[in-house]
């Protein structure tokens, strides 16, 4: 057991005492992910290639039999206690609103609970667009069901934590995060099509070149930001397509040259959000192919395209994002630059020469500090593996 479960189980003890009575102490750990390419996609059944960082959430748990919810939080050092039968979503609540959902999606699951003590604890920079609700959701379903008595399938559980965000928490996010946290594998990405919702690892081994993630310091609540209005952009674009082709049920089933043949059915904004979503898809195709071949420069090239999609059409980055990849691709040993995740501040995402990585650190972080003050966080991206228990007693 490594040191942070050490405090994490010494916590639990602290704040329960042996309230479980001897009851099973599980510890789960789920990661936060980045999206290497595939932005908006997911939500218009396309695709999308995220992979798992190796932080993320931690979480002790154990049940208590009397039907109440108890979750502790060290990050915070807040304790909300609620019973089961009065999960209700409160903007006080914050963070415990997400362990809140899940349980509340379990039940409407039609799984049997009892209660539970929960202690939380995470090293993922919250708003950073790096999935740390997606971990915390899957980190408590995963323990949940470690002690529960119905059985771990990644995709059920996606999905019932996708669900708990929507309906609960009133964001209304695809499938990718909860996904690339309940699935991911170790050394890999994941090539996920949000349609079928299969997937598959694609090893993330290029010869020379390393993903390197920065938090440019603007954090980002999904809550309340334009995500949502995206969606509903989508879908309008969509429904003036179907009048070309009523066999369309989402942006995914349109194609690059049917997208030119029919663009005239949009204008304006419509029009742009679409293009985004369709060339997207191709991107990740073309995108999972060079990864698969372990070609740095094509990747790179692709994600380069995505970000100025993103910036341009879908118009969901923001200054400072585009500064970061500014700088980033004025640098030399870069394949490529572009925001991750859901835009409107966050991350972004480089492909990065390995023998140049330090002095593209540093002059990111001058650079970035001369142009807005602010100090550029980095996150080392070792491909890590999915939610998992690591230890139980
Ligand atoms: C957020 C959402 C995801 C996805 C991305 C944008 O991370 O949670 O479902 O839509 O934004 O690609």
């Amino acid at each position: 057991m490594n040191e942070r479960w050490g405090k994490l189980r010494q916590k639990f003890l602290e704040v329960y005492g042996d309230a479980g009575g001897g009851k099973r102490l599980v510890l789960v750990q789920a990661p936060g992910r980045v999206n290497l390419i595939g932005e908006h996609t997911d939500y218009n059944e396309g695709y999308v290639l995220p992979m798992a960082l190796d932080r993320g959430v931690l979480v002790a748990a154990q049940r208590r039999s009397d039907k109440t919810l108890s979750l502790y939080s060290m990050d915070f050092d807040e304790k909300i206690q609620v019973p089961l039968a009065n999960l209700k979503y409160l903007p006080e609540d914050g963070w415990a609103n997400y362990p809140k959902a899940v349980f509340w999606s379990l039940l409407n699951a039609g799984h049997k609970l009892e209660g539970y003590n929960l202690v939380i604890s995470g090293n993922l920079p919250q708003g950073a667009g790096l999935s740390s609700s997606a971990a915390l959701e899957l980190a408590v379903a995963y323990a949940a069901t470690a002690l529960g008595d119905w059985p771990w399938e990644a995709v059920p559980m996606a999905k019932l934590c996708q669900r708990a965000e929507n309906q609960f928490v009133g964001v209304q996010c695809g499938i990718m995060d909860q996904l690339a946290v309940s699935a991911a594998e170790r050394g890999k990405a994941i090539f996920l099509d949000c349609r079928s919702l299969e997937f598959e690892g694609i090893p993330v081994a290029f010869d020379k070149a390393q993903f390197v993630v920065i938090y440019s310091g603007i954090s980002r609540g999904l809550k309340g930001s334009e995500y949502n209005q995206r969606r509903e952009e989508c879908q309008q674009a969509l429904k003036l397509l179907q009048a070309r082709n009523p066999k369309y049920t989402a942006l995914r089933d349109v194609g690059v040259v049917a997208f030119e043949r029919h663009k005239s059915a949009l204008s304006g904004r419509l029009r742009q959000r679409a293009e985004h979503v369709v060339y997207e898809n191709d991107r990740v195709l073309k995108a999972r192919q060079a990864l698969a071949q372990g070609d740095a420069e094509a990747f790179g090239k692709l994600m380069t395209r995505s970000h100025q999609s993103l910036q341009r059409l879908f118009q969901v980055s923001c200054e400072e994002l585009d500064s970061l990849v500014e700088i980033a691709l004025q640098t030399p040993g870069v394949h490529g630059a572009r925001l991750t995740g859901a835009g409107f501040g966050g991350c972004t995402i480089n492909l990065v020469e390995k023998d140049a990585v330090e002095n593209f650190k540093e002059t990111i972080a001058r650079q970035y500090k001369k142009k807005t003050s602010i100090q550029a966080q980095f996150f080392p991206c070792l491909p890590s593996g999915g939610v998992a228990e690591v230890g139980a007693e």
